[in-house]
């Protein structure tokens, strides 16, 4: 059932190029984009004041990376909460306001309360699911599947890049009927998502530098992620990857925000891992990147091919991406970090696929 690998985690990861082709080539027709059944009017979508997106862990941080792309492309403000503090603080939400829950397994239960308080304020619901029929799909309003097949290793993989996915299908659709960008740049995003299998194909090859690097830091007593932006947010989701499959302690931090405190934390020797895919911020990383090596820090870069040689002069090793639009970055770039995360796991020894502590679908508060 592994199909000849020795963890779900890594065969997941593999199946990624073609669970996203899976996801995107469907809504994608004539160059325009489509959801099936789809309930919300194009009225809605122009009249909308706000969005809420809303969920737990890995989802959350896919919905972070959602407010980037539905703001920067759409133009409509986006709150991204966590379900079980949306739901127990009397949230301003009304039918003015379009409201996104994303969920894996569609059973996560402060996910699904949340989605009910949305809905009882009047808010359309649209869901971002992995699991057909489950609970959150059937009491959304829309729902739009993420064809990523059953995800079994408990830290989520293939279910995330997919969740970006429809997304940014979501983010260019809202834009489109909103007029917030021209055909033309609708046209160049969608040619863009359609290259990612390709992408991910080129990352999983590289597969072996990445283990390389683990080699020599599965014994790492903590471990820092610092990006700006998009990388934040998929900072944010390289971190919670590692603790919870690799035990050990890690935070992540926007690349700004150091200078406030976390630089403390900084010793000689602590691995610190820096996304810098977003163009307009390089610089500002390469900055950062200064400023922890200067108190005896050891930097990965994950950076975009065009970017190799001044990553190479900033950090001590780099990763690199295949060079893709910035703003679709995080659906190939967390794929280093996610099989960063299963090597350390696996050097350590750790039950990959059933980590301590953890579920696979959280039903309970
Ligand atoms: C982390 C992980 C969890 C889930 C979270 C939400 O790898 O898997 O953080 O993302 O429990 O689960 P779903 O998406 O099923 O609502």
């Amino acid at each position: 059932e592994k199909g000849g690998y020795e963890h779900f985690m890594m065969k997941e990861i593999c199946e990624e190029p073609a669970v996203l082709k899976a996801t995107i080539s469907p809504r994608v027709r004539d160059g325009q984009i489509q959801f099936e059944h789809f309930k919300l009017t194009d009225e809605m979508v122009k009249s909308c004041e706000k969005i809420n997106i809303i969920a737990c862990g890995t989802a959350y941080h896919a919905g972070m990376v959602g407010k980037y792309a539905i703001e920067k492309l759409a133009r409509i403000p986006v709150d991204v909460d966590v379900a079980s503090e949306f739901r127990y603080r009397d949230p301003m939400v009304n039918e003015k306001q379009i409201t996104i829950v994303i969920s894996q397994s569609g059973e996560t239960l402060d996910t699904l309360m949340a989605l009910r308080e949305a809905k009882k304020k009047g808010s359309h619901t649209v869901s971002i699911v992995n699991v057909v029929g489950s609970s959150i799909a059937r009491e959304s309003d829309d729902v739009l599947y993420t064809w990523a097949g059953p995800e079994i290793a408990v830290a989520s993989t293939k279910a995330y890049n997919t969740q970006l996915a429809v997304l940014y299908l979501l983010a260019l659709k809202f834009a489109q009927i909103r007029g917030t960008v021209d055909d033309e740049t609708i046209r160049y995003y969608i040619d863009q998502l359609m290259q990612i299998p390709d992408h991910m194909e080129t990352v999983l090859q590289d597969k072996e530098a990445i283990q390389r690097f683990a080699a020599g830091h599965y014994n790492a007593r903590s471990i820092f992620f610092i990006g700006r932006n998009l990388d934040y947010a998929l900072s944010m989701e390289g971190s919670l990857k590692l603790k919870e499959i690799s035990y050990i302690h890690s935070e992540a931090y926007a690349g700004g925000e150091l200078k406030h405190g976390t630089i403390a934390l900084i010793e000689d020797g602590t691995l610190v891992i820096c996304p810098m895919t977003q163009d307009a911020l390089f610089e500002k990383m390469v900055s950062n990147i200064r400023e922890v090596k200067a108190r005896g820090a050891v930097v990965l870069a994950i950076a975009a091919e065009k970017h190799l040689d001044e990553a190479e002069k900033a950090a001590d090793a780099v990763i690199t991406i295949p060079n893709i639009d910035p703003l679709l970055a995080p659906i190939v770039a967390v794929t280093p970090l996610q099989l960063f995360a299963y090597y350390v796991s696996v050097m350590k020894g750790n039950d990959v696929d059933k980590p301590r502590n953890l579920a696979k679908s959280v039903t309970v508060e």
